[in-house]
């Protein structure tokens, strides 16, 4: 009888943590719905937009073509958003580490996302699809951008010529700073 219950104590036990477990792993991130704004183009907004993107937020370090054999590696002129594998200047970063194409081109930019997407992937590290975007997009510095700041990347952002280059996607082991999960983020550690 004692062998019975404690049988099913540990059978119930084994099946909670292999279910918490699964479900953590499985799990979407928590998600905002995607906001149904579309963003007002101004030149002005433009404008706003371009010294957020190339300055103060500075998403061209990351996504835009640059010089590397000059210091500091500037932007090259023309290739804003175009995308750019960030592990090649980076140092420290194993695996192929891509900072994505971030232009209108439908195919290989993201010429298909909404505004609400683009907003919701800048604040909030999601994607078109509801995955998780890694670490490496800063979007937890981005959070708090006010409305008109986050409009005004994104009007900036539609007003760049799509660019058909293809970066790629994060590949190789860099996989674990994807943050698809957080059993995910708590079993592999940045090194
Ligand atoms: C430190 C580098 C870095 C900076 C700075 C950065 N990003 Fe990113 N961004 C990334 C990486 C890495 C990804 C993920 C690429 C992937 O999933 O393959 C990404 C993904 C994105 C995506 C999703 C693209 C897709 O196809 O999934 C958008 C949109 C984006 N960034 C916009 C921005 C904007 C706008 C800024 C500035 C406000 C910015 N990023 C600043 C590195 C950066």
């Amino acid at each position: 009888m004692v062998k019975r219950i404690l049988m099913s104590v540990f059978t119930v036990i084994f099946v909670s943590i292999i279910g918490g477990l699964s479900f953590l792993y499985f799990r979407k991130p928590a998600q905002a719905p995607v906001s149904a704004a579309r963003v007002c183009v101004t030149p002005e907004r433009i404008a706003r937009g371009k010294y957020l993107f190339e300055h103060v937020a500075d998403c061209g370090r990351c996504h835009s073509g640059r010089d590397c054999g000059r210091v500091g590696g500037p932007p090259v002129p023309g290739r804003e958003g175009c995308g750019n594998i960030v592990s090649t200047f980076l140092h420290g970063m194993r695996g192929l580490v891509v900072a994505s194409n971030i232009t209108p081109d439908v195919e290989i930019g993201i010429g298909s996302w909404s505004d609400g997407e683009k907003i919701r992937a800048i604040r909030d590290g999601v994607d078109k699809d509801g995955n998780a975007l890694p670490p490496m997009m800063p979007y937890t510095d981005y959070r708090l951008m006010s409305d008109m700041d986050v409009e005004s990347v994104v009007a900036y952002m539609d007003s760049l010529a799509p660019i058909r280059h293809a970066s790629g996607r994060l590949s190789g082991d860099i996989e674990h700073y994807a943050g698809a999960s957080p059993l995910r983020q708590c079993f592999r550690s940045f090194q």
